[in-house]
């Protein structure tokens, strides 16, 4: 719930720490925040970049996508190296997930580390919608990364960045000194055999470059964990799958109709990410 990680949030405003008042949060200035009915909190201030984040339609087929497990392994290797990363001085550790959707890895890592308590941050409400039931001891939190994140200097232990947008400055300004931040990014032939023949957005090839050029000014890559894995999608599933990502926008439902005309009734897909692990310089 919201109330277990109200600690760690900070007023977008002014910074400074908020506490939880009957109708939401309240910080040490006086800026107040409802709390939505479905239980998350919009820390959106005016400096929003104007992006919405994913619609409620990508959000749901995510959910459906997640919930029939095609994503496990991503999920156990998260959890698996987050139980080993984490150094919160034998505490419970505190987990900001950003870019987080349905809070699907956060919760996996949650239920790893005993006691850890996490926030979900999304800049769309319908993700956070989600999040907010993702885990008993998660909070979700509605706010733009590239804004800034609503979260107190270095009073995290774990960032968490599974396929989304990264904000190297704000990641490093609320990680803790001995802090750790675990990114997860496709590899090049992740889903290759729907990328080409459905027209879905690539994979830049040197993407890995790309990841540590952009957090390099601030972390250092300490270990790198590929991970390969079968899928196997019936025709909704791969629906779910173009529908969940990038490609929603522009991908016309009849073209993935009619490529799946010819396909048998369920497809083999390649799932290839790499998890990296990062530390603060
Ligand atoms: C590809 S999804 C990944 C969601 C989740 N990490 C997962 O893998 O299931 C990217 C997520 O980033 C969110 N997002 C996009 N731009 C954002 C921003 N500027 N700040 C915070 N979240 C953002 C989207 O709403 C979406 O939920
Ligand atoms: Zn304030």
């Amino acid at each position: 719930m919201l109330s277990d990680v109200v600690d760690v949030l900070a007023c977008p405003h002014c910074g400074r720490a908020c506490s939880a008042v009957p109708s939401g949060l309240r910080c040490e200035e006086g800026h107040h925040f409802d709390v939505a009915r479905q239980g998350y909190v919009s820390l959106l201030t005016g400096r929003h970049s104007g992006h919405g984040g994913d619609t409620a339609a990508m959000v749901a087929d995510r959910a459906d996508f997640l919930a029939a497990g095609h994503y496990a392994p991503i999920r156990d290797l998260v959890a698996a190296t987050a139980a080993t990363a984490v150094e919160s001085g034998g505490g419970p550790a505190r987990v900001v997930e950003v870019g987080a959707g349905t809070g699907y890895y956060l919760a996996g890592v949650l239920d790893r580390l005993s006691r850890s308590r996490g926030v979900a941050v999304d800049v769309s409400r319908y993700a956070a919608r989600r999040a907010a039931r993702c885990h008993p001891r998660a909070g979700a939190v509605v706010a733009d990364a590239w804004a800034g994140l609503p979260v107190r200097d270095h009073a995290v232990d774990l960032v968490l960045n599974v396929f989304a947008p990264r904000n190297p400055v704000e990641m490093r300004r609320v990680l803790a000194a001995d802090g750790v931040l675990l990114v997860v990014t496709p590899e090049d032939h992740h889903l290759a055999e729907l990328v080409g023949p459905l027209g879905l957005v690539g994979v830049d090839t040197r993407k890995r470059e790309r990841v540590d050029d952009q957090l390099g000014a601030h972390f250092r890559p300490v270990e790198r964990r590929p991970l390969e894995f079968g899928l196997v999608l019936d025709h909704a599933e791969v629906r779910r799958l173009v529908g969940m990502g990038p490609s929603a926008h522009h991908v016309q439902g009849v073209e993935v109709s009619s490529w799946l005309a010819g396909q048998p009734e369920v497809v083999s897909v390649t799932g290839a990410v790499e998890l990296s692990v990062y530390r603060p310089r």
